[in-house]
C-alpha cells in the first residue's frame, strides 16, 4: 500500500530542461495539481555519466522530492528512468512514474513499416529498449540512433541555431534515406527540437513523443488522492535547478513561454 498526501505536490525532475516537455504535458492533463519541477542542469548530460552516478543524482532527488511532502515522482528523463527506475521504486513509498520512448505506437502507426529512434546513447543500449524492440521490431524495421551534443543544445537554448540544425540533419538524413515515416522522440529534450525536425524531416513524417501518455499514467496512478477541481486557475510550477542561477531562468522562461523564478538547489554531498 502506498502513502499518498492529498495535499502533496507532483515532483517532477530531469537531467536538465528537457522534463518541462513533460511538465507540460502534465498541467495540460492535471492543470489543479501542485507541480515542483527540478532541473538538474548543473549535472546534465546524464548520457555521458556512469550508472552509479545518475543513479545517486535519482536518489537524492527522489530524497529531496519526498522531504517536501510530494504525493508521486515524475522522472521525466529517458536516461534516468532506464538506469534507476527500478530501485526508485524499490524504496521509494509514492508512486513513480518513468519514461519510456514511443516505440509502441510508432510500430503500430508506420505506414513504411521503418521506424527510426533518437535518443541518448544510454537509453538505446539498455534492456528497456531491447525489450521494446524484441516486442514490437518483429514486422517492423526499428532504427535506433544515439545523438550525442543535441541535449547540450537545447540545455543552451539553441533550439534553432545552425550548429543544432547540421546535428539533426546528420543523425535524422540516414533515417529518412532508409525510409522512416516515423520519428520517436526518445529523450525529453527533443521534443524542444520537434519544429527543427520537423523541417528537415518533411510534413510527410510523424514525429511522437511520450510527454502526452506519460500525463495520463500520472492521472491513472493518482485516481483517488486527486484535489479538487473547482474551477481554479491553473497554478504555476514551482521551479528548482541545479544549473548557474541566470541561466537556468533564461532557459527555463525560454522553453516554458513565461517569465518564471527559478529557485537555486545543488543536492551535493554535505562534507
Ligand atoms: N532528457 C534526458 C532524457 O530524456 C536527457 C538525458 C541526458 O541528460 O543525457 O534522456
Amino acid at each position: 500500500m502506498t502513502y499518498q498526501n492529498h495535499d502533496g505536490a507532483i515532483g517532477v525532475f530531469d537531467s536538465g530542461v528537457g522534463g518541462l516537455s513533460v511538465l507540460r504535458a502534465i498541467r495540460n492533463e492535471l492543470p489543479d495539481e501542485r507541480l515542483i519541477y527540478l532541473a538538474d542542469s548543473g549535472h546534465a548530460p546524464y548520457g555521458d555519466r556512469d550508472a552509479d552516478f545518475i543513479l545517486d543524482r535519482a536518489n537524492r532527488i527522489t530524497e529531496h522530492f519526498l522531504a517536501s511532502g510530494v504525493k508521486a515522482i515524475v522522472v521525466a528523463c529517458n536516461t534516468a528512468s532506464v538506469v534507476a527506475i527500478e530501485k526508485i521504486r524499490s524504496w521509494c513509498p509514492v508512486p513513480v512514474v518513468a519514461m519510456e520512448p514511443a516505440i509502441k505506437p510508432a510500430s503500430q502507426s508506420t505506414r513504411t513499416g521503418v521506424v527510426g529512434v533518437l535518443a541518448t546513447t544510454r537509453t538505446l543500449s539498455s534492456a528497456n529498449v531491447a525489450r521494446l524492440c524484441e516486442a514490437y521490431g518483429k514486422r517492423v524495421r526499428i532504427l535506433l540512433r544515439p545523438c550525442p551534443g543535441l541535449v547540450e543544445q537545447v540545455e543552451h537554448g539553441e533550439l534553432y541555431s545552425a550548429a543544432t540544425r547540421r546535428l539533426l540533419t546528420g543523425y535524422l538524413s540516414p533515417l529518412l534515406t532508409a525510409g522512416a515515416d516515423t520519428i520517436v522522440l526518445g529523450c525529453t529534450h527533443y521534443p524542444f527540437l520537434g519544429e527543427l525536425i520537423g523541417e528537415i524531416a518533411g510534413t510527410d513524417v510523424a514525429i511522437v513523443d511520450s510527454g502526452a501518455a506519460v500525463a495520463k499514467q500520472v492521472l491513472r496512478r493518482l485516481e483517488g488522492s486527486r484535489v479538487s477541481t473547482c474551477n481554479v486557475p491553473a497554478l504555476e510550477p514551482t521551479f528548482f535547478s541545479s544549473a548557474e542561477p541566470d541561466q537556468a531562468r533564461s532557459v527555463i522562461s525560454t522553453l516554458w513561454g513565461k517569465s518564471v523564478e527559478v529557485h537555486s538547489l545543488a543536492l551535493t554531498h554535505q562534507g
